[in-house]
C-alpha cells in the first residue's frame, strides 16, 4: 500500500534508539525525508548506520529537547537543510521511575521536563508553522502509563496524561488550520530501555530476565510484549493521508492489557 510519504520531510525525536529509532527507518523505507533527533552524535551516527538505505539519504540532527532554544534551533536547522516540516512524531525520552515516599518538588520537575517539555517543545515550534502552510501531521507517542496511576510511575504518568490532553486540545485547536495531531500509548514494547529494566530486575531478584519476561506477557491478552516495528507501523498511518479524518485520536497498543474504554 502506498501510503504517499515519499518525499516528505519527517522529524523524529528519540530517533537513535527504540521506538524512534523504529519509526525514522519506516519512514526512510517510505521514501521521506527523514531527520533524526537525539541529543548525542554518537548514538545517532550508530542509528544512521543501522538504517537500510532509501530513496533519501537521512540526516542526524543533534539538540536536548528539554531545552525550549535547542529546540527551537533544531527545528530551524532541519527546515534549512530539509525544506518545510510534513510530519513531526515525537519518541523523545523518557521519565525515571521512583517508589512513592522517595517523591521530591525535583523528581516531579524532572520527570515534567524529560517527558512532558521535550515533546511540547519542539512541537510548540513545529505545528504553529505548520498551520501557517495549512498542513501537516504530528504523532506524539505517549504511554498506557497516563491513564492508569502506577504508584512507582506518578510523574512520568503525569507527564503521559498530560500530553495526552495537549495532543487532544492542540488538535482541535489546530484542525481548522489543516494540522493533524494524534497520540500512540503503547504498553510495554521491547526495546533497550525495557530490556535493561528487565536485566535490572534480574540482578535484584536473581529470576532470569527470560523469566521475568514471560511473566509480564502472560499477563497481556495478545501473550507478549509490542514491538518498536509494530508501533512505527500505526505512526506512519496516522502520519499519512489514508488517517486524514483522524485528528485527537489517543490509539492504544498495549497487546489488550488496558482493557478500559
Ligand atoms: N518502550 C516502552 O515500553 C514504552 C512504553 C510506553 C511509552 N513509551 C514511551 O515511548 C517513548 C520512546 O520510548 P523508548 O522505549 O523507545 O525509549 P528509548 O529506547 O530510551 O529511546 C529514547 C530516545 O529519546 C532520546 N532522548 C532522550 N531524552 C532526550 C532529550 N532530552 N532530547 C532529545 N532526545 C532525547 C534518546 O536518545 P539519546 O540518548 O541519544 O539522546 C533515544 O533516542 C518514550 O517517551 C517512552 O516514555 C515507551
Amino acid at each position: 500500500m502506498d501510503l504517499g510519504l515519499a518525499n516528505q520531510v519527517v522529524v523524529v525525536t528519540g530517533a537513535s534508539k527504540g521506538i524512534g529509532f523504529a519509526c525514522a527507518a519506516a519512514f526512510v523505507r517510505e521514501g521521506a525525508r527523514v531527520a533524526l533527533v537525539s541529543r548525542s552524535r554518537q548514538n545517532l551516527d550508530a542509528a544512521l548506520a543501522r538504517i537500510e538505505a532509501g530513496v533519501h539519504r537521512p540526516v542526524a540532527f543533534v539538540a536536548d529537547l528539554v531545552d525550549a532554544a535547542q529546540s527551537a534551533r533544531v527545528i530551524d536547522d532541519v527546515e534549512a537543510q530539509l525544506g518545510p516540516i510534513d510530519v513531526l512524531v515525537s519518541s523523545a525520552g523518557a521519565a525515571k521511575r521512583y517508589p512513592p515516599d522517595e517523591l521530591n518538588a525535583n523528581a516531579w520537575h524532572d520527570a515534567l521536563d524529560a517527558k512532558f517539555f521535550s515533546y511540547i517543545h519542539p512541537l510548540d515550534v513545529v505545528v504553529k508553522r505548520m498551520a501557517a502552510r495549512g498542513r501537516g501531521s504530528i504523532v506524539n507517542i505517549v504511554g498506557a502509563g497516563g491513564k492508569t496511576a502506577n504508584p512507582v510511575h506518578l510523574p512520568g504518568g503525569a507527564a503521559n496524561a498530560a500530553l495526552m490532553l495537549a495532543t487532544v486540545g492542540l488538535a482541535a485547536a489546530y484542525g481548522p488550520k489543516g494540522v493533524r495531531i494524534n497520540a500512540i500509548n503503547p504498553g510495554g514494547t521491547l526495546t533497550g530501555r525495557v530490556q535493561e529494566g528487565l536485566n535490572a530486575e534480574a540482578r535484584m531478584t536473581g529470576l532470569a530476565a527470560d523469566e521475568i519476561l514471560a511473566r509480564q506477557q502472560a499477563r497481556i491478552p495478545l501473550q507478549r510484549l509490542g514491538t518498536p516495528e509494530e508501533i512505527a507501523q500505526v505512526t506512519l498511518f496516522l502520519a499519512s493521508s489514508h488517517a486524514s479524518y483522524v485528528t485527537g485520536a489517543v490509539i492504544p497498543m498495549d497487546g489488550g492489557a488496558g482493557a478500559v474504554i
